[in-house]
């Protein structure tokens, strides 16, 4: 085919209305998009994304080369070639916080796994190239420390606290600061105080994401942090049981009445898979998060199912490992995957699917 078959100006609108999957807003307008070349039935783009598209890298790719297939005629191949783009988050709300995306990760009541879903969604978004930060604000039974295996007060260097570091990820917990097994028993005002402050006073640096394991239930620390931030959503774990259900349905609630958007629902501890045999037997039945999600309208994001060694490694404060399970790894990171999808889409006001 002639070279002048491809239509330079198709291939320009393609491009131009096509959205960085961060901002929403075109690539081309960003200055994301360079080195375009036209030859033959060929083009040849590059395209620069932030680590905070990473999870969707491949993704974005795939998404751009189909438009390009469909919209422009006359095209034989297509090399879209992938490199970084650095541009640091700006200071958010009252409190200077310089992260891009701030996702609380809520439930009903404790023990259906709240805290190894939060861990498991920074790991997961840390492994796929981001700068993610973990914030354990359950005042009432902080887990990550133990979850992650770090012990120790945080430094504190010109009178701000620095998390520590746990394979990459920055993380601060209450339960680092105040001493294990001591009941923190905090009302209202004074948990606001402390949850500001903590948040504040934490030297976070630039994240992509950071990501809050909230208290279970009570709606004031949501609140709280609707007031000092934009929050960009709000993820619910539940088990299968029904009264978790009607827990879940509570904490849903919750975050509509403070206006965070739900970005999806998690079922956890969903089946067991007997390691022995492979059989799957659903211990508290099953699927029911998912067609509660659909009647709440809340987009589901996945489900997890029992594995004791998820539990095991809990324990021995190595829940990143889970990501080299093939019995957990696939479930977590679909998990992740579709977090970020559904973040993506509301920041390009897009409906969200309900899987
Ligand atoms: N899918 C799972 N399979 C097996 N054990 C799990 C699973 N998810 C969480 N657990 C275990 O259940 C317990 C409670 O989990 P945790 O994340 O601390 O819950 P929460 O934060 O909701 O109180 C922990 O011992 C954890 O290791
Ligand atoms: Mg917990």
């Amino acid at each position: 085919m002639a070279s002048s078959e491809i239509d330079r100006s198709i291939v320009d609108r393609v491009l131009k209305d096509f959205p960085d999957p961060e901002t929403g807003q075109s690539i081309v307008d960003t200055g994301q998009v360079s080195d375009l070349e036209i030859a033959g039935d060929r083009i040849g783009v590059t395209l620069r994304l932030t680590t905070h598209s990473a999870p969707l890298k491949e993704s974005t790719r795939e998404a751009l080369e189909a438009q390009i297939r469909q919209q422009v005629s006359g095209v034989h191949d297509v090399q879209i070639r992938v490199t970084d783009l650095d541009r640091p988050a700006e200071p958010i709300g009252q409190i200077g916080l310089r992260a891009k995306t701030v996702i609380a990760v809520g439930s009903g009541k404790g023990g259906v796994g709240k805290s190894t879903i939060a861990a498991s969604i920074a790991f997961g978004l840390k492994r796929a190239g981001c700068q993610v930060g973990l914030m354990d604000a359950d005042v009432y039974g902080p887990s990550i420390p133990h979850l992650l295996g770090l012990e120790g007060k945080p430094t504190v260097e010109d009178g701000r606290l620095q998390p520590l570091d746990s394979l990459g990820l920055r993380v601060m917990s209450m339960g680092l600061l105040v001493p294990p097994g001591e009941a923190v028993v905090w009302r209202g005002p004074m948990l606001h105080g402390a949850i500001t402050q903590f948040l504040k006073d934490t030297e976070w640096g630039l994240l992509d994401y950071l990501i809050i394991d909230m208290p279970p239930g009570t709606g004031d620390i949501a609140l709280t942090l609707s007031q000092l931030l934009p929050l960009s959503g709000a993820v619910v774990v539940c088990t299968p049981q029904d009264v978790a259900l009607l827990d879940a349905v509570k904490a849903i609630a919750m975050f509509r009445k403070v206006q965070i958007q739900l970005l999806g629902l998690v079922e956890n501890m969903s089946y067991f898979l007997c390691p022995g045999c492979g059989e799957r037997s659903d211990i508290f039945g099953s699927g029911g998060a998912r067609a509660r999600a659909e009647s709440l309208d809340v987009p589901f994001l996945g489900d997890v199912p029992i594995n004791m060694q998820i539990r095991v490694r809990g324990d021995e404060g190595r829940t990143a490992a889970n990501f080299e399970d093939a019995a957990a790894a696939p479930y977590l990171e679909a998990i992740c995957r579709r977090l970020v999808e559904n973040a993506s889409r509301l920041r390009r006001s897009e409906e969200l699917p309900s899987l």
